[in-house]
């Protein structure tokens, strides 16, 4: 079957995965394909077993799978016969050398960079549409035009905003597409053809223009913006807890004014995800080498807030339970960084598991899609760790359950009989704000939620 288009996604990974089949299933006139350096992933994206948790991703992958899309391993022969590519590789922090800690991870995308190069030998339109520092898109247009090629390559910057867990939805209705470009002629040309395949299914007017760099830049602002409104709340939260203050009651009163907005004020024990805190790095790194220290300190600001919300939440576990963890079973409700995802990238869940183990605590962990990705991020961790599929079995004989991931199931059981089989006296840490605290505590727990009373 002949196709209008030939699309290549480089990186089958959270989000090449999901924005891909959303095209493939928009646009069947369009021939997607998506290849990977990894042959396992490739492999689980062609089985019954998808490589990724995301709700309706089953249904489009079936729906699409060897009709208009395609996962393969063979990079090259993507690379030959596809005239636009997607470049979704991940761009992790930096673990090594200058701006360890701090920079993006930029080789393996450079790495596709160089690849694209070498295989291509008709014109191609090169997209980002992983979240990079700004000005990427010059190194990426110096790479492929530093040989004496004839090939004519356009760079576009095309940022991804899906959440996890509602991916699918993202995709379906975005709040806008962004689509970056240089401004010269063949540019425009370029970002129209990308226009052009949004537009089968997104409104015209969601489809937003920018320059390149103001593309570029607006990925890493949007995540250090809505980063920043979960440090806020969670920072008056601790106030809340000193004051009487509810930290509900206040998020909706201070959401209630339209020019703030209700949403992403959920207190909660802190962000996880893989990239808030790897993209507001990258942004304090980016502010430090252009010398603007005070922009930098701003926003490294959130990401301190971050980590002194998870502290804090070990630390009133350790006064409620008498200063003492050790030897007490205590457990974990969740491990993935969110519900309805089984990504644990960054979860707070780790960071708390892990301090409850220096505390010489035994951790029971529970979650309905990340107890596979919990093991891995525990294989190194010291001391008594269990894995149990069933909250009833997981929380029995404990001390304390700590609540780490917002899934509905939570606040669905039966926290009185939770209550008859656990250690007396029972905890629970409500690090997301989930549960009922008079139910709770009426049927006999020690109730702890986040910026409320005890
Ligand atoms: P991921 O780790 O799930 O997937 C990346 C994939 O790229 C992996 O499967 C890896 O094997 C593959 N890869 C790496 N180098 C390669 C190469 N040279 N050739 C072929 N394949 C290669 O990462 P992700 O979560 O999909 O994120 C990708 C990018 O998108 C990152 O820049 C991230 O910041 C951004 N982003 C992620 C999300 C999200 O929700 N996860 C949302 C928006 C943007
Ligand atoms: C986030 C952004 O929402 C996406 O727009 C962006 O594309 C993506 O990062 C990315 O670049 O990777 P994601 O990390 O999947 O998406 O999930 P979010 O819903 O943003 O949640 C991030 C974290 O903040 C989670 O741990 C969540 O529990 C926490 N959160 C969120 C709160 O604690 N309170 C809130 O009110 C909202």
């Amino acid at each position: 079957m002949k196709f209008e288009k030939n699309i290549l996604c480089i990186g089958a990974g959270y989000v090449g995965g999901p924005t891909m089949a959303m095209i493939a299933h928009e646009c069947p006139q369009y021939k997607v394909t998506i290849v990977d350096i990894n042959p396992d992933r490739i492999a689980q994206w062609n089985s019954d077993s998808l490589p990724i948790y995301e709700p309706g991703l089953d249904e489009l992958v079936k729906a699409t799978r060897d009709r208009n899309l395609f996962f393969s391993t063979d990079i090259e022969q993507g690379i030959r016969e596809n005239d636009i590519i997607f470049v979704s590789v991940n761009t992790p922090t930096k673990t090594f050398g200058t701006g360890a800690g701090m920079a993006a991870d930029l080789q393996y995308w450079e790495k596709t960079a160089r690849q694209i190069l070498e295989h291509s030998t008709s014109p191609k339109i090169v997209i980002e549409k992983s979240t990079l520092p700004v000005r990427t898109a010059h190194a990426m247009e110096r790479i492929l035009n530093s040989t004496q090629k004839s090939v004519r390559f356009d760079v576009l910057s095309n940022p991804e905003f899906l959440a996890e867990g509602t991916a699918i939805n993202d995709l379906k209705n975005p709040d806008r597409v962004l689509i970056g470009s240089r401004e010269t002629e063949e540019g425009l040309k370029a970002r129209n053809a990308l226009v052009e395949i949004y537009a089968n299914w997104v409104p015209r007017k969601k489809i937003i223009t920018a320059n390149i760099w103001s593309s570029e830049l607006s990925k890493l602002v949007s995540n250090a913006f809505l980063a920043q409104r979960v440090s806020s709340i969670n920072a008056i939260s601790a106030l809340c807890e000193k004051t009487e203050a509810d930290v509900s009651e206040v998020a909706k009163a201070v959401g209630s004014d339209s020019r703030i907005g209700s949403r992403f004020l959920n207190a909660s024990i802190g962000f996880g995800g893989s990239c808030f805190k790897k993209d507001i790095l990258n942004l304090v790194y980016l502010c430090r080498h252009y010398g603007l220290d005070d922009v930098a300190d701003y926003w490294e600001g959130v990401i301190k807030i971050n980590f002194y919300q998870q502290e804090r939440f070990v630390q009133n576990m350790l006064t409620a339970m008498f200063n003492t963890l050790a030897g007490k079973r205590i457990c974990l409700f969740g491990f993935a960084f969110k519900a309805n995802t089984g990504d644990t990238r960054e979860s707070p869940a780790i960071y708390v598991a892990r301090r409850l183990l220096e505390e010489q605590a035994e951790v029971v962990i529970t979650d309905p899609k990340a107890l596979d990705n919990a093991r891995i991020d525990l294989a190194n961790a010291q001391g008594k760790i269990h894995f149990v599929d069933d909250p009833y079995e997981a929380a029995k004989g404990c001390h304390a359950i700590a609540i780490m991931t917002e899934w509905a199931l939570y606040g669905e059981l039966d926290y009185a009989r939770l209550y008859r089989d656990a250690e007396k006296p029972a905890f629970i840490f409500d690090g997301r704000n989930i549960l009922d605290p008079q139910h709770c505590f009426e049927v006999g727990f020690n109730v702890f939620s986040i910026g409320k009373r005890p």
